[in-house]
C-alpha cells in the first residue's frame, strides 16, 4: 500500500491524491451525509477483499457501491420504474436501492458476496461526489467501521477504528446526517424495507403510490434471510447497552433523549428539545463518548417510534443485542 497519511484535508489535492490510491486498488476513508465510507474500487476483486479484511466483515454480507448518478446506476444494474421514480425524488441523498446486478457488468462479484443483486446509492456529500468524480470508479463503501461495532460520523472516530488499514482519511468534518442510508429492495414486485435510515418509510410510500413491505426485524428469527446485512449485534459498544431505560442502574452511563429528571454522573442528551434529526446525528458520537471504563453500561432512554426514531431504535435494538 502506499504510505498511509493518516487524517488529511479533504481539499482538491487530497482528493485529487485519494483518487489516485483508489485506482491503485488502495482503501480510503471518506466523508457522506450520512456517516463515513471505507471507499474502494468496486469493480476490483481485490480492493474490495482488502475491504472485507480491513473491516473484519463476513464476506456473507455485500457492499454497498456508490455511484455518481442515476445514468452510472443503470450501466451496473437493471432499473426497475420504481428505481427512476425513488432515484428523481431521493438521489442523492441517504437512499440505497438493491437492484438486479446487469449480467457481465465491471463490477466485482465480491462486492455482492456473490448475489446477483447489488446495491446502489448516490451520496450528496460533496466531498463524496467530488471523489467519485475524480476516481471515475464505481465506489463499495461500506461504513468506515470495524464490522458489528459503532458506526463512524468523524475523521477521528475512522482513524480510531480503522487507522492503520486506509491510505487516508478525507476529514469532511461531523456528518450531517449520523445514521446510515435507508436500504430499500426492488427487487421484487412490492418494494421492501432492509434497513431503515436516513430516509423514512412514509416519504417513500408516498412517492411510491404503493406500500413498502418490512423485511423482518430485529429479534425476528426470519432476520437475515433479505437482508444479509442484518445480523442481529450491530453497533455495538464495549459496554452493555440498556434501552427504554426510565430509572438508572449503579454506575450506568446515561444517554437522555427530551426534557429528563435523570442524571447520572456520565451522561450526554441526544436532543434536549427531544428533536428526531438532531438526536440521530449525535447518536453515534455519543454512544463513543459514553463507552468508557468504570462505567457498568449506558441506560438510555426511550426514543419515540416515528419518523428517524424508527431507523435510532433499530440501530439502539442492534446495540443492545446479546453479542
Ligand atoms: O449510509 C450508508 O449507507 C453508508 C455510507 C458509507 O454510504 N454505507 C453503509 O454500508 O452503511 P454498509 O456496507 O455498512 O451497509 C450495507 C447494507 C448492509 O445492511 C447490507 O447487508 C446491505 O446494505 N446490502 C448490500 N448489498 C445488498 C444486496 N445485494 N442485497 C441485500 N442487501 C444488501
Ligand atoms: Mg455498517
Amino acid at each position: 500500500m502506499t504510505q498511509l497519511r493518516g487524517i488529511v484535508p479533504a481539499d482538491a489535492a487530497h482528493i485529487a491524491a485519494a483518487a489516485e490510491a483508489l485506482k491503485a486498488g488502495d482503501l480510503v476513508a471518506f466523508p457522506t451525509e450520512t456517516v463515513y465510507g471505507l471507499g474502494g474500487d468496486a469493480c476490483s476483486d481485490r480492493a474490495v477483499a482488502r475491504i472485507y479484511e480491513a473491516k473484519g466483515r463476513p464476506s456473507f454480507n455485500p457492499l454497498i457501491v456508490h455511484v455518481t448518478g442515476l445514468a452510472a446506476a443503470g450501466d451496473l444494474a437493471e432499473l426497475p420504474p420504481a428505481a427512476f421514480v425513488l432515484a428523481e425524488l431521493f438521489w442523492p441523498g441517504p437512499l440505497t436501492l438493491v437492484l438486479p446486478r446487469r449480467r457481465n457488468c465491471r463490477l466485482s462479484l465480491l462486492v455482492s458476496a456473490g448475489m446477483d443483486s447489488v446495491a446502489l446509492r448516490v451520496p450528496a456529500h460533496p466531498v463524496a461526489r467530488a471523489l467519485l468524480a475524480a476516481s471515475n470508479l464505481p465506489l463499495a463503501g461500506p461504513s468506515a467501521n470495524p464490522s458489528g461495532r459503532i458506526s463512524p460520523t468523524t475523521a477521528q472516530h475512522v482513524a480510531d477504528g480503522l487507522g492503520d488499514k486506509v491510505a487516508m482519511i478525507l476529514d469532511g468534518g461531523p456528518c450531517r446526517i449520523g445514521l446510515e442510508s435507508t436500504v430499500v429492495s426492488l427487487l421484487e414486485d412490492v418494494p421492501q424495507l432492509l434497513r431503515p435510515g436516513g430516509i423514512e418509510v412514509a416519504s417513500l410510500e408516498a412517492a411510491l403510490g404503493c406500500g413498502v413491505a418490512l423485511a423482518p426485524q430485529v429479534g425476528d428469527v426470519a432476520a437475515g434471510l433479505h437482508g444479509p446485512g442484518r445480523l442481529l449485534s450491530h453497533y455495538a459498544p464495549d459496554r452493555p447497552v440498556r434501552v427504554g431505560a426510565v430509572d438508572m442502574r449503579p454506575g450506568e452511563a446515561l444517554l437522555a433523549f427530551g426534557p429528563t429528571a435523570l442524571t447520572a454522573q456520565h451522561m450526554a442528551n441526544l436532543s434536549p428539545a427531544g428533536d428526531l434529526t438532531e438526536a440521530a446525528a449525535n447518536l453515534f458520537a455519543m454512544l463513543r463518548t459514553l463507552d468508557r471504563p468504570g462505567i457498568t453500561g449506558i441506560a438510555v432512554m426511550p426514543i419515540p417510534e416515528r419518523g428517524l426514531g424508527v431507523a435510532i431504535n433499530d440501530r439502539l435494538r442492534r446495540a443492545a443485542a446479546p453479542r
